[in-house]
């Protein structure tokens, strides 16, 4: 225990070195009597040594208690690897370019008829994110299918809010399968449990929307919003890849802000019955390079932050009541910053460091969502240089 401090380096000898540090007061005491041993025992603790017990252990402890998430985050490399890496598919895109030319520059072929398509979604409460998506995907899907609960992933009871709103989508009526389903409430549950039950639940909506062997099902949520010309693609060519996820670019709170083009969960299946299940999971080694956006936490209304925040799967991430303070969470916006104020969930120290501190702001408004370009001043929110929320 008194090893702990030693005069000269003041470093920490675990239990295993106990032997070493024992060799420098032991050559001496060996030899000469047990008085020198009392000494060479006093020479221990000394002042360093209080003040490590008495105010460094205290102010560690206090530390990991605030800082706890922070710590194990930052220590994430020493004890996880980094999942397999994807096979990443170069994408081919100019408007100009004639589908044939696109789809063997993938070195796919090209089909007589485009296949059908599906956009499924689990919806919660992101009505303008759904409207941009659906607006985006619009000419090539053949049925939009929405399921929404009455609880949220985290168990608490929401308003249907697509069927208090859905005047705002007449024009997906004719091509639209909504369906509900009641929340099961289970207290202190695992919120995976009641997503993987939703799930479950839209793979049966999927049926009754009409969904036969070989379409395309779009499995994402409802913020992984494709590029038109990407689902235009892959509905045009043979041979893509039965499961392949998509690259998107990572967006956090509006366009302004451009994490990185590390998404991955969405993907385009081909159905199978029978096998194809709904999931949000990677389901293959395909990936898609530059193939539309994730916009994280784009709302328009501060009250809405607040509802995701607490509704989010990881719940336990709003560890103190100040996180739900409206005034901070407009800064934090603003700034780019983190509203958990969490670190960087990585698998290098290179990249946590990388990424630590807010994101950088971005300029460029160049290749969103043509409806969102076509309607900025409805959207101003998510463009850049307008970080300012409505509160209600
Ligand atoms: C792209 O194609 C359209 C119509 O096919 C044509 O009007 C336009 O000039 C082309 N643009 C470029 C840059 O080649
Ligand atoms: C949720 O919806 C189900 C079915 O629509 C209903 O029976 C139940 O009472 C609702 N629960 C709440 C808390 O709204």
């Amino acid at each position: 225990m008194w090893c702990a401090v030693r005069d000269s380096g003041g470093h920490y000898c675990p239990k295993k070195t106990d032997d070493l540090c024992g060799d420098v007061c032991g050559q001496e005491s060996s030899q000469v009597s047990g008085m020198s041993r009392v000494r060479c025992i006093l020479r221990g603790v000394d002042v360093k040594t209080c003040i490590f017990l008495f105010a460094v252990v205290p102010m560690c402890i206090f530390g990991i208690y605030l800082h706890g998430q922070k710590i194990s985050y930052f220590l994430r490399p020493l004890w996880e690897k980094p999942p397999k890496p994807f096979h990443v598919i170069p994408h081919y895109y100019n408007e100009n370019v004639s589908m044939e030319n696109l789809c063997r520059l993938h070195g796919w072929g090209v089909r007589e008829f485009p296949r059908r398509v599906y956009d499924a979604v689990l919806f919660s409460n992101e009505l303008e994110i759904l409207n941009l998506r659906w607006r985006e995907l619009y000419p090539y899907i053949t049925q939009f299918v929405l399921l929404e609960s009455n609880s949220t992933f985290t168990g608490r009871p929401k308003p249907f809010v697509f069927k208090g709103n859905r005047e705002q989508f007449k024009f997906v009526e004719s091509r639209l399968t909504y369906g509900t389903i009641g929340g099961r409430f289970k207290k202190g549950e695992n919120p995976f449990v009641e997503e993987a039950y939703q799930r479950v639940a839209l793979d049966q909506l999927l049926k009754i929307a009409g969904i036969t062997d070989d379409d395309l099902l779009i499995m994402s949520d409802v913020d992984e919003i494709p590029s038109a010309h990407t689902i235009n693609l892959l509905r045009w060519c043979d041979d893509v890849p039965s499961v392949l996820h998509l690259q998107l670019k990572n967006y956090l709170y509006s366009f302004e802000f451009l994490m990185d083009d590390g998404s991955w969960r969405a993907s385009v299946h081909r159905y199978q019955s029978g096998k194809t299940r709904y999931a949000h999971y990677r389901q293959s080694d395909n990936l898609l390079a530059d193939a539309g956006w994730h916009c994280s936490f784009c709302f328009r209304h501060i009250s809405d932050f607040i509802f995701k925040m607490k509704a989010y799967s990881h719940n336990d991430r709003v560890r103190f009541s100040h996180y739900l303070n409206p005034k901070r969470i407009q800064d934090v916006i603003c700034k780019g910053a983190d509203l958990f104020d969490m670190l960087p969930e990585e698998y290098t120290f290179k990249e946590i460091i990388g990424k630590m501190g807010p994101i950088p702001h971005s300029y460029s408004a160049v290749h969103l969502p043509a409806y969102l370009l076509e309607n900025a001043q409805k959207y101003k929110f998510l463009l850049p240089g307008n970080c300012l929320r409505e509160s209600r």
